[in-house]
């Protein structure tokens, strides 16, 4: 068969996948970040360590002296050497805007400001849309502006129309998501699965991933509303694999089958992957309920029903609140007795308590009457008016009835559950809501074990 060259043109048409960016010998960019958040600071404090030339910004001079003091402000393994480091040896420096956009902006300038979720469900562009208006107001020379805040799907094209087309000096735009896991941010960084760039202008795109020499992962070009999905469905379609796992599991818990072994056996088929099929008492964090509802939302609002991501984020909100319906099926005194809720961070390695589970199951418990005792190793800043705060675990555990974990911290993984059941009260109930136990040794311990679809475990179904 001849195909005309033409076709062929249309064939080849679409994104680009290509190895690794090629970097000029001795060239250094000059980058400023916009944001000192956990993705901002992830990135300055990286691309420093490239040995480009950073400049972060913030509007909080608290953040900006504490960091230029070497300390750094979220809890994050490996970025405080490098904060120092970068700050040693001069690639890294942080600043407040106070003396104006002008000076500050860089030949690349990333955008990293937060985008909360508005009350509709909504990303909340407030701050995006603040800082993309001041930078066009201020350019007195062209730049590149990388978005790297997670932006809806169209954002990109908005910013481009309202903003970058009205400013002096011509602005390029380039759509860069992150897929950054907290906890493992710097290490997401340099090992990523592919850096994904959403531009229409082929220099800029091609500058940006200069700044990603180093770094090797394949480079997705595609265009800015492409890139933009990217990262929303990337993040739904993970939070799709939780919640699929998690109905499993009930579904195990109602038909006596065990989730640990459905999750191996439906992981070895490579087509499904083993990732993200761990059961438990589902996602939480500053990202996946964030950004499920806000493609919903946008779905929605551009006149589609998107039906599975609807279920997924029920799913979620109900699986949350199992332990709490467990334990009040199998205590009928809840209302009597004191419960240690154990871990209030959404995940490990992290003290971000942002949608946690244990934020929603802390209230409910208490509003039942029940005296509910929180321990968490390192998330500490959480009001609780519903609740007693403890430094220990044991303190925690000392005359409690029930305990619930709600985050996989090792320290629960590997503690001595034989002392924990000398000092709870009957029936020592353990609801392990992340499924990250030894039921055998809880058991042994002569602990009433829980947990989400475990074969031996007490059973009850929703
Ligand atoms: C997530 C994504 O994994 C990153 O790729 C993305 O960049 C980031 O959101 C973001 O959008 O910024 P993160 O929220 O840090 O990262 O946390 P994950 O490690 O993905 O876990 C999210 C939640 O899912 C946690 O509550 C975790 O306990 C839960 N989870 C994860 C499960 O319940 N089961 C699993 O099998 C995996």
């Amino acid at each position: 068969m001849v195909i005309a060259c033409d076709t062929l043109l249309l064939l080849t048409v679409g994104p680009t996948v290509s190895k690794r960016c090629l970097k000029e010998e001795g060239h250094v960019a000059r980058v400023t970040v916009i944001g000192t958040g956990y993705v901002g600071l992830v990135s300055g404090v990286c691309l420093a360590n490239s040995g480009h030339d950073v400049t972060c910004v913030d509007i909080d001079p608290a953040k900006v002296a504490q960091l230029t003091s070497g300390r750094s402000t979220i809890y994050e393994p490996g970025i405080e050497e490098l904060l120092v480091a970068g700050l040693a040896n001069g690639t890294l420096r942080f600043t407040t805007p106070s003396d104006g956009w002008a000076p500050l902006i860089g030949d690349i300038t990333f955008v990293a400001v937060g985008t909360p979720m508005a009350a509709n469900g909504a990303a909340d562009l407030s701050q995006v849309r603040a800082v993309v208006a001041d930078l066009a107001a201020a350019a007195d020379r062209p730049f590149i502006l990388v978005m790297k805040s997670t932006v809806p799907p169209g954002t990109g094209a908005t910013v481009k129309s309202r903003n970058l087309s009205d400013a002096a000096v011509p602005i390029a735009y380039v759509s860069n998501p992150e897929f950054l896991r907290e906890g493992h941010a710097v290490a997401d960084w340099y090992h990523t699965d592919r850096i994904v760039l959403g531009s229409d202008d082929s220099s800029a795109l091609a500058a940006v991933c200069e700044l990603y020499a180093d770094i090797d992962a394949p480079i997705l070009e595609t265009d800015t509303a492409s890139a933009e999905t990217i990262k929303y469905a990337s993040n739904a379609f993970l939070s799709t694999k939780i919640s699929f796992i998690n109905e499993i599991a009930n579904l195990c818990d109602a038909i006596g089958a065990d989730i640990d072994s459905v999750s191996t056996g439906i992981g070895m088929d490579t087509r499904i992957g083993p990732a993200f099929l761990k059961a438990g008492i589902g996602y939480g964090g500053s990202c996946f309920p964030k950004d499920t509802r806000a493609l919903d939302f946008i779905a929605t609002l551009n006149g589609y029903q998107f039906t599975l991501l609807k279920s997924v984020i029920e799913v979620n909100n109900r699986q949350r609140l199992l332990p709490v319906i467990h334990l009040a099926r199998a205590i009928p005194d809840l209302h009597e007795r004191t419960v240690a809720v154990l871990g209030l961070s959404f995940k490990p390695d992290t003290d971000d308590v942002r949608e946690a589970p244990a934020v929603d199951i802390v209230p409910l418990l208490a509003e039942g009457g029940a005296n509910v005792v929180v321990y968490d190793p390192i998330a500490a800043h959480i009001p609780l008016e519903d609740a007693t705060r403890v430094a220990t675990v044991w303190e925690a555990l000392d005359g409690a009835s029930a305990a619930i974990v709600t985050t996989e911290w090792p320290e629960f993984r590997d503690l001595d559950w034989a002392r924990a059941r000398s000092m709870m009260h009957d029936p020592a109930l353990v609801y392990d809501g992340r499924n990250c136990l030894d039921g055998d040794t809880l058991r042994a311990a002569g602990i009433e074990y829980m947990a989400v679809g475990r074969q031996g475990a007490h059973r009850a179904s929703i």
